[in-house]
């Protein structure tokens, strides 16, 4: 069994952000994502787990402005949950989104509109397998051959232009990997490459475990 608990309740939220301060050292935590699991990839809440959004967002709000976190995000949520928490004062999402897993395209758009960064988890498809992966897509791997690249860094470059408010996180255990992510960032997509890769179908992201 993956070692996945919801911890939704307020009461959880507040002390995972207590135990945060305690084992780092530090007074505040600048920025903590409140995952609600409205949508999968991933674990789903039940029974006393499933949280009003509101309850949720009075905890959250509390604890910023007694000073133990600088600001919050939200991860797995929807389009209509997220407009519901913009006036607590929104500084990230982080739902699944990739290169073939566009679920979530409109939440990218209000999120850019909003002035929210989208940090998007699984930017390369993720480690569950059923999920569809950015590097087996053959259109990325012929983009890939012909600018010179890998199939993961042209995943990562293509997030990088798809909109403005993108902030990468993309895992790796390898330190070659490091490297050529980071260096993703200075590759630079034509119109033309852009819009094959644009055409590649999206897959569902929406996996429960
Ligand atoms: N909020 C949430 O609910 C949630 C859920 C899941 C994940 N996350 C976070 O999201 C971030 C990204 O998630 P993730 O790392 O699981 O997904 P990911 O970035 O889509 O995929 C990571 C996988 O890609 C491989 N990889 C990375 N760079 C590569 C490269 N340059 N070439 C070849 N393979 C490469 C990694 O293997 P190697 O180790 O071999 O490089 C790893 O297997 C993490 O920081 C994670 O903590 C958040």
């Amino acid at each position: 069994p993956l070692p996945l608990r919801a911890a939704q309740r307020p009461e959880e939220l507040r002390a995972g952000v207590e135990d945060n301060l305690r084992s780092l050292g530090v007074d505040q935590l600048p920025v903590v994502n409140l995952r609600r699991l409205d949508i999968g990839p991933g674990i789903q809440p039940a029974g006393d787990q499933v949280v009003d959004l509101d309850d949720q967002l009075a905890v959250m709000t509390a604890m910023r402005d007694e000073g133990k976190i600088g600001a919050f995000g939200l991860g797995s949520v929807t389009a209509d949950g997220l407009r519901r928490a913009i006036p607590a004062g929104i500084a990230c999402v982080q739902n699944a989104y990739s290169l073939v897993t566009r679920d979530d395209q409109d939440l990218v758009e209000l999120c850019a509109e909003e002035g929210i960064a989208w940090v998007p988890f699984f930017p390369l498809g993720g480690a569950f397998p059923q999920m569809p992966k950015v590097t087996e897509e053959p259109a990325v791997r012929d983009v890939a051959a012909s600018i010179g690249c890998t199939p993961s860094q042209l995943g990562l470059a293509w997030l990088l232009r798809h909109a403005p408010n993108v902030l990468l996180i993309p895992g790796t255990a390898n330190p070659a990997h490091l490297e050529a992510n980071v260096a993703a960032g200075a590759i630079t997509l034509d119109d033309a490459t852009l819009a094959t890769l644009d055409a590649v179908p999206s897959r569902s992201a929406d996996i429960r475990l």
